[in-house]
């Protein structure tokens, strides 16, 4: 990011721009949110709601952020000060503060078991017993400790802190820039591998064969939690981003290769993990705990298992670094901008809130924290994407579509005429099918409908 007049921030290179919006995309929501909420919910019927929603819903509501963002330079509160909005837009800004420090929370305690994984990949005792070993049972060991998954929960935070107070994002989108192809390529490899498997053909048809008479409210709402969760939208975080744009990023053409690159890595994950679920004997319905246990099953019987997994460990925890930043931005710019406090101590205020109920959703697997059948994990997990972020995509795009003007739309869907954009059915889609699409399936999951 280079800065401007304005004094404020912006990125430097279109390269940056993709870089940075695919980067807060890509990470634990695709390798490790998708697969195990494919598996629980069906597979096929699942994924073929998922990618639906992508299209229909999840780009209109990326296009929406893009263009509010860009338009007002500003974060999600100020973009509605900006554009003179009346007072109850701001309860979307406010939703979205919440729901970003709910999946920063649980997001930090996955996070945490990518370095605890990294370690145990680096020092090859994690592909030491072989594939016919039983990983759910030593996964199961350290996350149902009381220390461990709270520790590395805790350091997780700490880096986070590091990077986000210093402004040393920069170093790490570098780096990122680097691993994340490398990452591609090491997905690319495993898939390949899993392709050969012996259950192979099993996994595939759980993955891809959309069996209808499981599509329940319950897969559909989930397929919409995924499709906004992975895509980071609902929430301010594309709009937040959109704000460093200049005038002349594409946002269409933004927004089509974020959507299409995310989409293709969940689906990569999905097709390394259902084949090895299926050969080596775990269940498809496992949760959250699925790919820590399936994955070093596959590297176990891969040559050169523990040096695969290291990298592969660490890229996923550089990817959950540069997500869990773009869920910081969005609270930290918020208490330093409107409380007026300056940003270390807003990012020590934002650390503060994750370091809290991190450790309570880190303790949700041991059930120290719960209270009764109440996890913090799962509520923090299901209550974020299945509800704020589709509540807050049917604001947004109402917004962009009914309250802001039709030609600052035009405008910035097509840079002021320079480009060439869909704009009448762009201006469509946000202005029926997405408020109305995320409507029916949220009223149906409510089971108003
Ligand atoms: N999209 C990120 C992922 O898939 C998670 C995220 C959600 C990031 C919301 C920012 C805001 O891992």
């Amino acid at each position: 990011m280079s800065t401007t007049k304005k004094q404020r921030a912006q990125f430097a290179t279109k390269f940056g721009v993709i870089a940075t919006t695919v980067g807060s995309a890509v990470g634990l929501g695709n390798i490790w949110r998708f697969p195990y909420e494919a598996g629980t919910h069906g597979g096929g019927a699942f994924m073929l709601c998922y990618i639906a929603f992508v299209i229909l819903l999840g780009i209109p509501v990326i296009l929406s952020e893009f263009v509010l963002g860009r338009r007002t330079h500003a974060n999600f509160f100020g973009c509605f000060r900006k554009l003179r909005a009346s007072r109850g837009w701001y309860a979307l800004s406010y939703m979205g503060i919440i729901a970003s420090l709910m999946i920063a929370s649980f997001y930090a305690v996955v996070a945490g078991w990518t370095i605890k994984y990294t370690q145990l990949a680096v020092t090859g005792q994690l592909t030491a017993g072989g594939d016919g070993i039983n990983y759910s049972e030593s996964f199961a060991q350290f996350t149902q400790g009381t220390w461990q998954p709270v520790i590395y929960t805790l350091l997780f935070i700490l880096i986070n802190h590091l990077v986000v107070s210093r402004g040393v994002q920069k170093g790490i989108e570098r780096v990122s820039n680097v691993l994340m192809p490398l990452l591609f390529v090491i997905l690319i490899t495993l898939c390949i591998n899993s392709l050969f498997l012996p259950k192979a053909g099993e996994g595939l048809r759980f993955l891809f064969q959309p069996d209808f008479s499981k599509l329940t409210s319950k897969v559909v709402i989930g397929a919409l939690g995924q499709a906004f969760f992975s895509l980071s939208i609902g929430l301010g975080c594309m709009l937040t981003y959109a704000s460093y744009f200049n005038g002349e990023t594409r946002l269409v053409r933004t927004a089509g290769i974020t959507a299409g690159l995310d989409t293709l890595v969940a689906i990569l994950a999905g097709v390394i993990i259902f084949p090895a679920v299926f050969t080596f004997g775990y269940s498809p319905v496992a949760g959250p705990t699925l790919v820590f246990e399936v994955l070093p099953a596959v590297f176990a019987q891969l040559p050169g298992g523990a040096a695969w997994s290291s990298l592969f460990f660490f890229m996923l925890f550089v990817a959950s670094l540069t997500s869990i930043i773009s869920m910081s931005e969005i609270n930290v710019t918020f208490f330093a901008e409107e409380l007026h406090i300056s940003r270390r101590k807003s990012t020590w205020l934002s650390s503060g809130i994750i370091l809290i109920f991190g450790t309570l959703c880190a303790l949700s697997f041991s059930g120290l924290s719960n209270i009764g059948e109440f996890s913090f994990f799962n509520f923090f997990n299901d209550f974020s994407s299945n509800v704020l972020l589709p509540l807050g995509g049917i604001g947004v795009s109402v917004f962009a579509g009914w309250v802001l003007d039709k030609n600052i739309l035009r405008n910035q869907l097509t840079n002021n005429g320079t480009a060439k954009a869909p704009v009448r059915i762009i201006r469509t889609a946000i202005r029926y099918i997405a408020p109305a699409g995320i409507a029916v399936v949220f009223a149906s999951s409510l089971g108003l409908i």
